[in-house]
């Protein structure tokens, strides 16, 4: 049997994050990135979030892997090396093993220590798989260690995670994704433009569990910045920006709130917001657009009926 080998790629220290985040909270708009949602609570009230009846990503996304998963293998033929990029728990990955033929699975998530027992867990399932584990905040580059091996890679980057991005970002970002390919493929996750009326309850939930996922983000800037949020201050607000094609997140102050840090301090009016995420929501052409420019070719794609998500399969 083999084991798992894991490898961290430098973490940002703890003084250059707690400086990205003070700047952005002082920003005129004040801003944090949606990555600071993951925390241990964040990530599991984001589970919670995929199984609230309207929250459709996940389980559409789902769905058409379960149905077009053989079809989607055809197209690629057998995969030699699977980058999980934003592994968490490997399972939307390791549901595809078997049918895609995949030979060395390498695993891709901000921090190791988030693979660490997902990897050792599948690793007893599939003993012969060659599994890989590297923390790294791709958001910021997607340059993979010489440990993945040089062959062509099939980069795997589900669950619209790619809707974080702006337009312009998420070029880039696909850009590099066709590089670290190696001559590879990504199989990439996209969800798209529908009624408002289907989005905005996906992003607020009668439950409160966005809303809570959202408020949480207070707590975890407070354990790393030493600011002293008072999450009773501010409430969720979600909603369909049409122009940009995006859902917001915000937070809003239900009242006049002073944010203190050591060496500073901000005041927020009544109604004053930070913005905490974009989650763009793309139409099908456009996004065939974005990776063609990226430099991909030869595109498929598959979606559910309803035409609320695609998988876009494209060969670097
Ligand atoms: C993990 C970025 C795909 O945008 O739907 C869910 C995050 N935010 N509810 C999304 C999220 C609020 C999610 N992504």
């Amino acid at each position: 049997m083999n084991s798992p080998r894991l490898i961290q790629i430098a973490h940002d220290d703890p003084q250059a994050v707690r400086a990205e985040l003070l700047a952005g909270l002082q920003a005129p708009v004040a801003h944090i990135a949606p990555k600071y949602l993951y925390d241990a609570l964040g990530s599991r009230l984001f589970a919670a979030i995929t199984e609230l009846p309207e929250y459709y990503p996940t389980r559409t996304e789902a769905a058409i892997f379960s149905r077009e998963m053989r079809d989607m293998a055809a197209a690629l033929g057998p995969v030699d090396c699977l980058v999980d990029l934003g592994a968490g728990n490997c399972e939307k990955a390791a549901r595809l093993f078997e049918t895609f033929r995949v030979k060395r699975y390498v695993a891709v998530d901000i921090s190791v220590n988030f693979l660490r027992d997902s990897l050792a867990c599948l690793q007893r399932e599939h003993p012969e798989m060659d599994v890989l584990g590297i923390g790294l905040d791709f958001s910021q580059s997607l340059a993979l260690p010489a440990e993945v091996g040089s062959g062509p890679r099939t980069l795997f980057y589900p669950g619209s995670s790619i809707g974080n991005f702006t337009p312009d970002a998420a070029l880039a970002f696909l850009r590099q994704a066709h590089a670290a390919s190696a001559g590879g493929a990504l199989l990439i996750g996209v969800d798209l433009v529908k009624p408002t009326a289907v989005l905005e309850p996906a992003y607020d939930d009668p439950l409160g569990v966005t809303a809570a996922f959202n408020r949480n983000m207070l707590l975890h800037l407070n354990r790393l910045t030493g600011t002293d949020f008072d999450i009773a201050d501010w409430r969720h607000v979600a909603f369909f920006n049409s122009v940009d094609s995006r859902i917001e997140m915000h937070l809003e102050a239900l009242r006049g709130a002073t944010v203190r840090w050591s060496g500073g301090e901000r005041n927020f009016a009544a109604g004053e917001r930070m913005h905490t995420e974009n989650s763009c929501k793309w139409q099908l052409d456009n996004f065939a657009a974005l990776l063609q420019q990226a430099g991909f070719s030869r595109l498929r794609h598959w979606t559910d009926e309803r035409g609320w998500f695609a998988v876009f399969l494209g060969f670097a």
